[in-house]
């Protein structure tokens, strides 16, 4: 069996490139090795940048987060001296986050495909990636059934994720791997509960960062610093919202709304970017293509910025093109890559202070102070801020 373009998972990156190739008329086939219902159902991201929005816009994808998803726009910061707000969409280039839950926008997007004709196989893992390097590329699945099968294909998008196959598909040596362990962990917890306030709240605190983000009018996303290897299952309900009480300053700033903890998680704040983000005929997409920190919110934005690129030159060069567009596809990415990296790290700094008591800890929680402050008093720091925080 051949295709033009064959897509290895379908989260967010793999699902609008796919939509996009088929929009362009590329036929394309997408391989997930998870079961639909589980894409479906994992909740993950939920603020989308103005940039996804007009992509998925323009590409009549965005029917369900028009209808369901809610503008979002202001973000506040707790330190011991008080709280500050600031009205992003009033600054930088005005724009705003629109709130749609990531299993919301994935369902959207696999019935939207399966509606164009588009071919979705779940529960059809990728096993091998063969032939990057010659005139046609060979991908091994597990069918359903516990067959394997050869797919060929021109081309390959590699949207598996961190830990897929396609990123290991690339020959040592022939890609640069950047890396950086913050060496921070988040509790990521959801609460089936409204959220608690209108903004974004970060709570910068000597006991460690907490957050608070809005994902629907009945959950909403919480995150508590904790120590690395902490087991999730440690933090009872009552203890996460002690926590989260006690950290976010609820006496000061009023009450959170509590309620059930429907998933607890450890992430760790890490970070890598490979350069280039394509081999031969795999071109990487997504976490496949660099892990960002969830500090601030890029990761399923990239994934899109990286998914419209790639289907541009994808469609160029199979549509009798001169390819030019598609060898630009990693040069193309990776300023922007490299740019929300930055602001991801930069907010990291922003958001947590080194514990301890010894001079260098003193010294960078005065700094991280000074930034705050920066924050709170300077338009101009404001409008960067603005411009970084909603921009791809
Ligand atoms: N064969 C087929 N599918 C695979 C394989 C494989 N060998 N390995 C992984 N997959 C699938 C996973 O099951 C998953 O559905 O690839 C998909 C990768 O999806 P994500 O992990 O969501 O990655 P991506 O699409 O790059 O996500 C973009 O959205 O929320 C964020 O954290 C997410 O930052 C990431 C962004």
């Amino acid at each position: 069996q051949s295709t033009a373009v064959l897509i290895i998972g379908a989260g967010p990156a793999g699902l609008v490139l796919g939509n996009l190739l088929l929009a362009a008329g590329v036929d394309c086939t997408v391989v997930e090795r998870q079961s639909r219902a589980h894409v479906e159902q994992r909740a993950r991201a939920g603020f989308l940048a103005a940039h996804t929005v007009r992509v998925l816009t323009e590409h009549g994808l965005a029917d369900g987060l028009h209808m369901y998803g809610q503008q979002h726009d202001i973000c506040a910061f707790r330190t011991d001296s008080g709280e500050f707000q600031l009205a992003y969409g009033a600054l930088g280039r005005g724009e705003v986050h629109t709130v749609y839950p990531q299993q919301d926008l994935v369902r959207d997007l696999v019935a939207e495909f399966l509606a164009r004709g588009g071919d979705l196989r779940f529960d059809t893992a990728a096993l091998r990636i063969d032939g990057l390097d010659g005139d046609s590329a060979s991908v091994t699945v597990r069918t359903p059934d516990g067959s394997e099968r050869l797919l060929h294909a021109r081309y390959v998008a590699g949207c598996d994720g961190q830990h897929g196959i396609s990123r290991s598909a690339v020959p040592a040596g022939a890609v640069r791997h950047y890396r950086r362990d913050h060496g921070v962990s988040w509790l990521a917890l959801l609460a089936a509960a409204p959220q608690s306030m209108a903004a974004v709240a970060y709570a910068v605190h000597q006991d460690g960062f907490a957050g608070h983000m809005a994902r629907s009018p009945e959950v909403t996303r919480y995150y508590l610093q904790c120590d690395a290897g902490t087991d999730p299952g440690s933090w009872t309900h009552d203890r996460i919202w002690a926590e989260l009480h006690h950290r976010m300053r609820a006496d000061r700033h009023g009450p959170l709304r509590e309620g059930g903890i429907l998933e607890r998680r450890v992430v760790d704040m890490r970070s890598d970017v490979l350069d280039p983000i394509q081999y031969g005929r795999l071109f990487l997409v997504g976490d496949a293509a660099g892990l960002i920190s969830p500090s601030a919110a890029k990761g399923a934005n990239l994934a899109v910025m990286e998914s419209e690129i790639l289907a541009r030159g994808l469609a160029d060069r199979l549509g009798g093109g001169d390819g030019q567009l598609l060898a630009r596809y990693s040069a193309d990415c990776l300023p922007r890559i490299w740019r929300a990296q930055e602001f991801s790290h930069w907010m990291i700094n922003l958001l947590h202070g080194p514990s301890g008591d010894d001079d260098e800890a003193v010294f960078l929680r005065a700094l991280q102070r000074a930034r705050l402050e920066s924050l709170r008093d300077s338009r101009r720091h404001q409008d960067h801020f603005a411009e970084n925080y909603v921009g791809i």
